[in-house]
């Protein structure tokens, strides 16, 4: 065969064996080199391109096992013949792909967002401590249900934050409510109808099929028990202790008439979800409904995705004495979704106190950024009403305003702000009597927050009442 010119780049980051071996799989693919073709030796090829003959035998050695040539011993390498399509490398082709990690927004009102203070020197020390030689049991595979020490911590604290009395053995471990959810559902199958708050978390639709859910009202005082008993649902998911997204608290009547319905079928539970409690800013933290509970009929859920922060992927669930059984029958073959050395860190962080301390220091943050927030919009802006204040790391507010949501929502983006509009969180469509919105504070410099909503009340056309002093 005449000498291919391989074009070889020596300063190019991919060695040289390897451009090597894919210029001429290419070119044996697209029958540049006709089958049955001898290639050249390795010394003679290795001259002309003026390369090592290491390379050439590596490249040689690769294009061997795969098929593309085959060496006939004390002759040389002769081109195959390739019956099926081979893979062929796909040609780069530019594709816009929309990413909308709010990387292009100014200031991003997404309630998931969080302050970004942590004390990372100490969980540098305990996570350095941990990945140490003495730890190597560790590299085993864990309990499905999680660490013990760490389910120890969560009772622990549980139990002095939240009143909620439980064993280790009811907490299940996993790295979400997206992941914690479908296993609750696969322990109360039979059959489930499933309730689900409207507005409402906008995860849970996505996970148990949306069209299955049956949408229930929320106002004031939380979830419209009367419509659930309206019902033939036998699950309802819920956040009692501050409704994602309007914010209300379920009433203490509510909540007996919610646990009195539950209690009337066996085959009725409760999933709390309990996201955001340590986030209180005025009066004492809200009890939780599994709390109240005499009948084993709560399933409670909470997550580290608000108290600690979202990318640690770390959630539990503690599930009533009566569905222990079949979750060990059920569950013990899965593994556990978050890594064991990851559990420990947490767990001995937790021991020593800092989750605490670490909580106070966040509480601190949030009301800060949370006043500031409100004293601006009441200040600034009086005909915008606020909803959902108190507690967490967001608010709703309404505007006067004839636009859609959409479009106000495109407005701000125009200006470089990012707002969630509450009819993305609806499973069926609610007549807000004012466009409403999401804004969540956690994420927005305490220095900026100001700055943020006069930004966008201008962008929308309120005008500020009175100037700022
Ligand atoms: C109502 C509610 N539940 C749970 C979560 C957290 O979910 P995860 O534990 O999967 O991060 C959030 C996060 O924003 C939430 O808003």
């Amino acid at each position: 065969m005449d000498m291919l010119i391989f074009e070889l780049e020596k300063d190019s980051p991919k060695p040289l064996y390897e451009q090597l071996y894919i210029g001429m799989k290419n070119a044996i693919i697209h029958k540049q080199i006709e089958v049955g073709t001898k290639l050249p030796s390795k010394r003679k090829l290795a001259e002309f391109l003026n390369i090592s003959q290491t390379t050439i035998e590596i490249a040689y050695g690769q294009l061997l096992s795969e098929g593309f040539i085959v060496s006939k011993p004390r002759v040389g390498y002769f081109v195959e013949e390739i019956d099926e399509l081979p893979y062929v490398e796909k040609d780069q082709i530019d594709v816009p792909i929309e990413l909308d990690h709010g990387k292009s927004y100014e200031h991003n009102f997404h309630p998931g967002k969080i302050d970004p203070s942590f004390p990372f020197a100490t969980w540098r020390k305990y996570a350095k401590e941990i990945f140490d030689s003495s730890s190597r049991e560790l590299l085993q595979i864990g309990e499905p249900q999680g660490e013990y020490v760490l389910r120890s911590e969560i009772a622990k604290y549980l139990y002095q934050s939240r009143g909620i009395v439980c064993k280790p053995e009811q907490i299940v471990i996993g790295s979400g409510t997206e992941q914690l959810l479908p296993m609750i559902l696969r322990l109360i199958e039979h059959d489930s109808k499933f309730a689900l708050e409207n507005p409402g978390y906008s995860a849970i639709p996505r996970i148990h099929l949306k069209n299955k859910a049956i949408p229930i009202s929320v106002d004031d005082d939380g979830l419209v028990v009367d419509e659930l008993e309206e019902t033939d649902a036998n699950i309802v998911y819920i956040t009692p202790s501050h409704q994602f997204p309007t914010g209300a608290v379920l009433s203490a009547a509510r909540r007996t008439q919610l646990l009195k319905w539950a209690s009337k079928d066996t085959n009725r539970y409760i999933i709390e979800d309990d996201y955001d409690s340590e986030f209180r800013y005025i009066g004492k933290p809200i009890p939780a409904l599994q709390g109240l509970d005499r009948n084993n009929k709560v399933i409670y859920m909470s997550t580290f995705t608000k108290s600690l922060m979202p990318s640690l992927r770390v959630a539990y669930i503690v599930l009533p004495n009566t569905l222990l059984q079949k979750y060990k029958e059920t569950f013990s073959y899965y593994s556990s979704t978050v890594p064991r050395f990851d559990q420990h860190i947490l767990a001995n962080f937790m021991k020593d106190g800092h989750f605490a301390k670490h909580l106070n220091r966040m509480r601190k943050i949030y009301r800060k950024k949370h006043d500031k927030l409100i004293y601006t919009i009441s200040t600034f802006y009086p005909n915008v009403t606020i909803k959902g204040d108190h507690a967490g790391m967001h608010i709703l507010i309404s505007v006067p305003l004839n636009e859609t949501e959409s479009e106000l929502k495109q407005k701000a983006s125009n200006a470089k702000i990012a707002v969630y509009p509450v009819s993305e969180y609806q499973i069926k469509p609610l007549n807000y009597r004012q466009p409403t919105f999401l804004l969540g504070f956690g994420g927005i410099p305490f220095e900026k927050i100001d700055k943020a909503l006069h930004l966008l009340m201008t962008c929308w056309g309120i005008k500020k009442t009175s100037e700022e002093n």
